[in-house]
């Protein structure tokens, strides 16, 4: 029997649009960013490292801005890019998660307009990686190079308020700063690289989870999800667990 396909609304242009710079700048940053972990066999030291990690820098604005207005968004955005719609909390979540999951071992795996409730939790965890990253990086950001938002307070620690070396102090040149302090300020960035570099290798685990993820969905479940994140529709061939949620929507018109 043929079964009736049918499309759905689903993710709004500013989920779309986060996607794929968020896409685009967590991929560049780990690029550069094995560039740096590997500077020293690269042969890539002084103003050049200084440059790799400032590069690194601004692309990381970019990520931490459209990682801040897409948690915005999940508060003022359509329906399926709000918390309620990706966390895996509720009462029912447990339920629908065992569902899901022998549902995927029966080879009929159920339909989701919105995340399944797999997703839900890798969605999640990515963002909460995201954020640490973005935190972290934002920090040493300040520390290393003396950029905003955090420079002036590490630039201040590092020459104790002195006027003179404040003016002269450059990225990587350690003439104007008081040893002590730097000392000190290396000291506190020490467990917040830690956790970056860290932060790093988990997000590399969970990118490629994400890629099978979707690649293995896509092609057993024919759901269209790859070119939902392009058209923002998402094509069904059989009743998905959400249908109901959808429907209330529709008579909302509030995709
Ligand atoms: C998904 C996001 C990110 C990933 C995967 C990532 C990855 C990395 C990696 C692998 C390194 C090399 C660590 C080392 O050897 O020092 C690094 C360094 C660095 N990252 Fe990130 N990063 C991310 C986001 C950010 C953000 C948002 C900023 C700042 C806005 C930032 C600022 C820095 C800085 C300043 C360094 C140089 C640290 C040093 O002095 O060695 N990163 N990052």
């Amino acid at each position: 029997m043929t079964k009736k396909l049918q499309r759905f609304k689903v993710w709004d242009r500013t989920t779309r649009l986060f996607h794929w710079v968020n896409a685009i700048s967590v991929l560049s940053l780990m690029i550069i960013g094995i560039l740096i972990l590997n500077a020293k066999s690269l042969g890539i030291e002084g103003d050049a490292k200084i440059l790799l990690k400032t590069i690194h820098t601004y692309i990381g604005y970019v990520f931490a801005i459209n990682l801040c207005w897409r948690i915005i968004w999940a508060f003022i955005g359509g329906f399926y890019a709000r918390w309620n719609q990706f966390l895996p909390v509720g009462k029912d979540f447990l339920a629908s998660l065992r569902k899901y999951t022998s549902s995927l071992f029966s080879g009929t795996p159920q339909q989701y307009i919105g995340h399944n409730p797999i997703g839900k939790l890798i969605i999640s965890l990515f963002f909460l990686l995201l954020s640490i990253q973005a935190i972290t990086g934002t920090i040493i950001a300040g520390t290393d190079l003396y950029l905003p938002p955090f420079g002036g307070y590490f630039a201040e620690w590092v020459t104790e308020g002195d006027l003179e070396r404040l003016k002269e102090l450059k990225p990587g040149d350690k003439t104007y700063v008081v040893e002590k302090a730097y000392e000190e300020m290396r000291s506190f960035r020490k467990p917040i690289i830690t956790v970056h570099v860290y932060g790093f290798y988990i997000l590399i685990v969970f990118v490629l989870i994400h890629i099978a993820g979707v690649i293995v969905s896509e092609l057993r479940e024919k759901n269209g999800l790859i070119s939902a994140m392009i058209t923002g529709e998402k094509i069904l061939d059989d009743l998905p667990e959400d249908q109901k949620e959808y429907s209330e929507l529709k008579e909302d018109d509030n995709v």
